[in-house]
């Protein structure tokens, strides 16, 4: 370990000294959610499975609560739902990553596990530099930088970063976000033989060529399903359009395939992932039984970001729950991972209540914290669900529309979200402290958000505006963390 790296590591945790205790008094703080310590977290980074555990990294600044030049925070767990928090994998130390060692992935060889990460560097004139970067581990838990194996190629600006690797056939694949000479936001193909020397393959999708458009593609992530291939990208400069592109940065995919030798992604037109206010820059891993499993960032850059109320508890944002993709006639669809049930608890369930036309129903019995609700409508109609008076859930039967509501952090104005649902058949719901994540028809659409209650606050209130009937079925759940570092 090098001085510089022995500074660094001295300094967070005499901050997480500081303000641990803090961080965890927060009402707000989550109960089920990957979070930081303290300081700030965005991205999930080298989701992997490695030597029976399952490894998730995220961008880190522990440093402050913005952000930074980030670090890679790490949690690992036997089964996606209990964690414990594993020491800093990687801490922005050397020169070629010295203003953060940024988003990337992990994969399994040789009994090794491999992170690819993006080496961000601002150097003495200002100016960005990048650099795709190697650490190898023999544990999971203790990495050994190799330094860059990348560097930037002709016609890209420094936004070119977020290296996702994977194997197809025999061959190592890696796809890197970047943005080109002229301003637009691209995805590029790398290939290789032995994870350490990389072959420039070419473009494979944006610059300019799609209808999309933006000047910076971040995140790439290439998908094989048996119908077929999903490049998830998160394009950042793309204008709202009706009920779409709503949120500052957009995550999304397109299906199509992959063309390695002409070095070509083609495909359809592109789809948001999460139709709510809170998600950004997922990324997936293929775990040991095939299944391919998601996870992004529960936040986003936007001007709420400095409003969050748990800035005044020394930490900002989360991870989202792990869900599991299927691709099924060209959509992908998202079911939160089986796994979570082992996180329940209590149980609670309310059969077949009808409710008439203006009719309001307290959904009373345990609480409203850290919560699972699977709401299955039985006789559809218009109704809503307050949720502690804070947010809204809104279906509009006639319209066949599900609209989100909830305040807003700077000004106190109600925003919204929609999504087109011809028929609701049922509400998949995550709620904990200040996050809630539903789940239309079995993952059909999916709506994500942070929303700040009030505390002793815990109503969620059903309005029928016709007659509807609904069962609900309820668990509390607990929380996700079996050891602290
Ligand atoms: C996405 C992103 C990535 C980058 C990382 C830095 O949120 O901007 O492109 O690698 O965050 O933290």
């Amino acid at each position: 370990m090098n001085e510089n790296e022995k500074r660094l590591l001295t300094a967070v945790e005499e901050r997480i000294q500081s303000f641990h205790q803090k961080a965890e008094a927060d009402p707000y703080r989550l109960n089920y959610h990957l979070l930081p310590p303290i300081g700030l977290l965005n991205d999930p980074n080298g989701l992997s499975f490695f030597k029976g555990r399952y490894h998730f990294f995220y961008q880190w600044n522990p440093l402050e609560e913005s952000h930074g030049a980030k670090f890679w925070g790490h949690y690992s767990s036997e089964d996606l739902a209990t964690w414990r928090h594993e020491p800093i994998a990687l801490v922005p130390s050397e020169w070629y990553e010295r203003n953060g060692c940024y988003s990337g992935s992990a994969v399994v060889s040789d009994d090794h596990l491999f992170l690819f990460y993006t080496g961000n560097v601002k150097n003495d004139a200002g100016e960005r530099e990048t650099y795709q970067c190697l650490a190898v581990s023999e544990d999971g838990v203790h990495f050994e930088k190799k330094g860059p194996v990348i560097t930037l190629p002709e016609g890209f600006t420094a936004h070119f970063r977020d290296p996702k690797v994977w194997k197809r056939g025999a061959t190592w694949h890696m796809v890197i976000g970047a943005q080109t000479s002229e301003g637009a936001g691209a995805v590029v193909l790398y290939t290789s033989d032995d994870l350490y020397r990389w072959n420039y393959k070419g473009i494979i999708a944006g610059a300019g060529r799609d209808a999309l458009g933006g000047y910076m593609w971040e995140c790439p992530d290439l998908l094989e399903f048996d119908e077929g291939d999903v490049l998830l990208i998160s394009p950042q400069g793309i204008e709202p359009e009706e009920d779409r592109y709503q949120n500052l940065f957009q995550s999304g995919y397109m299906t199509g395939a992959l063309d390695v030798d002409s070095s070509r992604f083609s495909h359809g037109d592109f789809s948001e992932l999460d139709k709510g206010f809170d998600f950004y820059a997922p990324q997936t891993m293929t775990d040991e039984a095939g299944r391919r499993i998601l996870v992004a960032w529960m936040g986003m850059t936007d001007s709420q970001e400095p409003y969050h109320p748990t800035l005044n508890y020394h930490w900002i944002h989360a991870l989202t729950i792990p869900r599991e993709l299927e691709l099924k006639d060209g959509v992908v669809l998202q079911r939160p991972v089986n796994e979570l049930k082992k996180l329940r608890a209590g149980a609670f369930s309310v059969r077949s209540k009808e409710l008439l036309a203006g009719e309001k129903w307290k959904f009373e019995g345990m609480g409203v914290e850290s919560k699972e609700l699977i709401i299955d409508v039985l006789k559809a109609g218009s109704f809503s669900i307050r949720l502690r008076n804070e947010a809204e859930i809104h279906y509009d039967c006639q319209k066949g529309r599900v609209t989100l509501t909830r305040r807003r952090l700077d000004d106190g104005s109600t925003e919204r979200r929609r999504v087109d649902v011809s028929r609701v058949q049922k509400l998949h719901l995550f709620l904990d402290h200040s996050s809630l994540e539903l789940f239309l028809n079995d993952g059909e659409h999916v709506l994500t958000a942070r929303y700040f209650p009030r505390v002793s606050d815990d109503s969620i209130i059903f309005h029928s505006k016709e007659n509807v009937m609904f069962s609900v079925e309820a668990y509390t759940l607990r929380s996700n963390l079996n050891v602290h570092s």
